[in-house]
C-alpha cells in the first residue's frame, strides 16, 4: 500500500472510532505530516484523493472537513453492494469537475457572446490550433486545417463509413468484435462490412490482405490501442504492416485512438505517424479520459475528404456546441489536461496490472482472456459449453456486473461465449475480489 493510501486509511479509522466526527476539521497538513512522518505532499495527495471521492471538503484559508453523514461507511457499503465491470464510462469520482467549471466560467468571461452564436462547422480555430499542439505528444503531426472537431468521435465514425471515398470502393472492414456503437452505425446505414477476427495475439495479416485484395474495401476501421472490447494494442511493427497493406491495396484506415492518452509506453506510435499523407484518418475522443457528456472528439482528415465530411457534419448538427469547445481549449492550454491525464495513465496502468494478475491467479485453465496493459477493457472467452448469458445471470446474483460481447459482433461473426470487463468504475482493491468471484461462477457452472 502506498503512503497516501495509508493516510486515507488512518483518517477513515479516526472517523470510524468517532475521533473525527462528521463535519469536524481534519488535522492541518503540517500536523499530520509530522505525526505520520511523511512529506506534506503525501498528505496533500491523500486529502485531494478524499476530496475527489466526496469524503472530505476544503474551505479556502481554513482547512479540510469531514463530509456530513459518515461518508466513509457509505463508501464501504456502496462497495459491498456490487462490483461494476459493466459501466463503460470513466468513474465520475475521478472527473475533474471543479477545474472544468473554472474553464467554463473563464471562457465565458474571455469570449463572451462568441460562445453562444453559430460557429464554424469544423470547430473553433483556436481550439484546433491547441489540438494540433496536443496531438504532437501522441506523435500525430498535423495542421489545424486538417482537424475537424466532432460531437464525440462516434460522430466522425458514423459519418465516415457512409461517405464516398476517393478510391471509389464501397465496403468496409472492421475488427471482430468491435465497439458496439460502430456496429449500430453499420447496421443503421446498411453499410456492407467484412469482419476480421481479433484474437489474443491480434489479427491474421494474410486474411486481412485477402480481404483488402478481393472485397472492394474502401476503409479498414481499427482501434489501434486498448481495443474495445478486447483491450488489444497493436505493436509498432504490426501498425507499420497495416499501413503498408493499406497503401498496397489503396485502402483508407480509420485509426480510432480513443484512449491513446493512456498509453504508458510513450514510444508507441500511431499508424498516422507511418503515413501522414491522409490515408490514415486519425480519430480521438475526450470521453474516456475526461467527460463523456461533453461529446467532444476530433478527426484528422485527408484534404480531399474535408469538403464532403464537413457537408455531412453540417447536415447532422451544424457544428459541435461552442461553449464546451472553448472550455476544452482553456483546459488544454492551462496544462490541466496533461496533469489530469498523467494521473489517469498511472491509475489505468495499475488497474491493468491488477486485472491481468487476477486473471492469471484465479481463472481456470480452460478460460482464455485478453492481454491489456492499460485502458478500460478486457474480454474473457468461456470454454464450451458455457454461454455468456448463463455466466452473466449467475454473476448478477452475486452482485458482479459484466457485459455480453454478443452485441459487439456483426451478425455473421457472432460469438455467444465472450464477456467484457471494464475496470473504469471498479476500485483497485475490488478487482481481485471480482475476478475471484467470476472464476468461482465459471467453475460451478462447468
Ligand atoms: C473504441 C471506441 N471508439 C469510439 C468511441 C466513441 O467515443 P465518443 O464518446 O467520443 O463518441 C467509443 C465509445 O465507447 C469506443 O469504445
Amino acid at each position: 500500500m502506498r503512503k497516501y493510501e495509508e493516510i486515507i486509511m488512518a483518517i477513515e479509522k479516526r472517523v470510524e472510532q468517532g475521533i473525527l466526527e462528521s463535519g469536524s476539521k481534519l488535522p492541518s497538513i503540517r500536523t499530520l505530516s509530522e505525526e505520520l512522518s511523511c512529506s506534506k505532499n503525501t498528505v496533500i495527495k491523500a486529502y485531494e484523493e478524499m476530496e475527489k471521492n466526496h469524503l472530505i471538503y476544503s474551505v479556502p484559508k481554513s482547512g479540510y472537513y469531514v463530509v456530513e453523514g459518515n461518508p466513509f461507511s457509505k463508501k464501504r457499503s456502496a462497495k459491498g453492494d456490487k462490483i461494476d465491470f459493466l459501466s463503460a464510462g470513466p468513474d465520475p469520482k475521478r472527473m475533474p469537475f471543479l477545474d472544468f467549471k473554472h474553464c467554463i466560467n473563464q471562457v465565458i468571461e474571455t469570449y463572451k457572446e462568441e460562445m453562444f452564436i453559430y460557429s464554424d462547422v469544423q470547430g473553433l480555430y483556436s481550439l484546433r490550433q491547441e489540438l494540433a499542439r496536443h496531438l504532437q505528444d501522441l506523435q500525430v503531426f498535423t495542421v489545424p486545417e486538417r482537424i475537424s472537431v466532432v460531437t464525440g468521435s462516434q460522430q466522425a465514425l458514423h459519418l465516415l463509413i457512409s461517405l464516398p471515398f476517393p478510391n471509389g470502393k464501397t465496403n468496409i472492414c472492421v475488427e471482430q468484435p468491435t465497439h458496439p456503437s460502430m456496429i449500430e452505425s453499420i447496421k443503421f446505414q446498411h453499410v456492407k462490412a467484412i469482419g476480421i477476427e481479433i484474437h489474443k495475439t491480434g489479427i491474421d495479416f494474410q486474411q486481412l490482405e485477402d480481404i483488402f485484395k478481393h472485397q472492394d474495401i474502401k476503409l479498414f476501421y481499427t482501434v489501434s490501442r486498448f481495443q474495445n472490447p478486447t483491450g488489444y494494442s497493436y505493436s509498432n511493427q504490426e501498425k507499420k504492416k497495416l499501413v503498408e497493406l493499406a497503401q498496397k491495396y489503396d485502402v483508407y484506415i480509420i485509426e480510432d485512438d480513443y484512449m491513446g492518452d493512456l498509453d504508458p509506453n510513450r514510444k508507441q506510435d500511431p499508424m498516422f505517424a507511418f503515413d501522414p499523407s491522409g490515408r490514415i484518418i486519425y480519430t480521438k475522443s475526450f470521453s474516456k479520459v475526461l467527460f463523456p457528456g461533453l461529446r467532444l472528439g476530433l478527426a484528422v482528415l485527408p484534404e480531399v475528404l474535408i469538403p464532403s465530411f464537413l457537408q455531412a457534419k453540417f447536415a447532422a448538427d451544424v457544428h459541435t456546441p461552442v461553449l464546451t469547445q472553448g472550455a476544452l481549449e482553456i483546459y488544454l492550454k492551462s496544462g490541466m489536461y496533461d496533469a489530469h491525464i498523467k494521473k489517469m495513465r498511472d491509475m489505468y496502468r495499475r488497474k491493468g496490472i491488477l486485472i491481468q494478475k487476477a486473471f492469471r491467479e484465479h481463472l481456470p485453465e480452460s478460460v482464455t482472456y485478453s492481454n491489456m496493459i492499460s485502458g478500460f477493457y478486457s474480454t474473457v472467452e468461456l470454454p464450451s459449453p458455457l454461454k455468456a448469458h448463463q455466466v452473466i445471470e449467475r454473476l448478477n446474483q452475486e452482485n458482479i456486473l459484466v457485459d455480453d460481447v454478443g452485441k459487439m459482433f456483426l451478425p455473421n461473426y457472432k460469438k455467444d461465449n465472450m464477456i467484457r470487463l471494464s475496470v473504469s468504475q471498479v476500485e483497485e482493491e475490488l478487482i481481485d475480489v471480482g475476478i475471484k468471484k467470476l472464476a468461482n461462477v465459471i467453475r460451478k457452472l462447468l
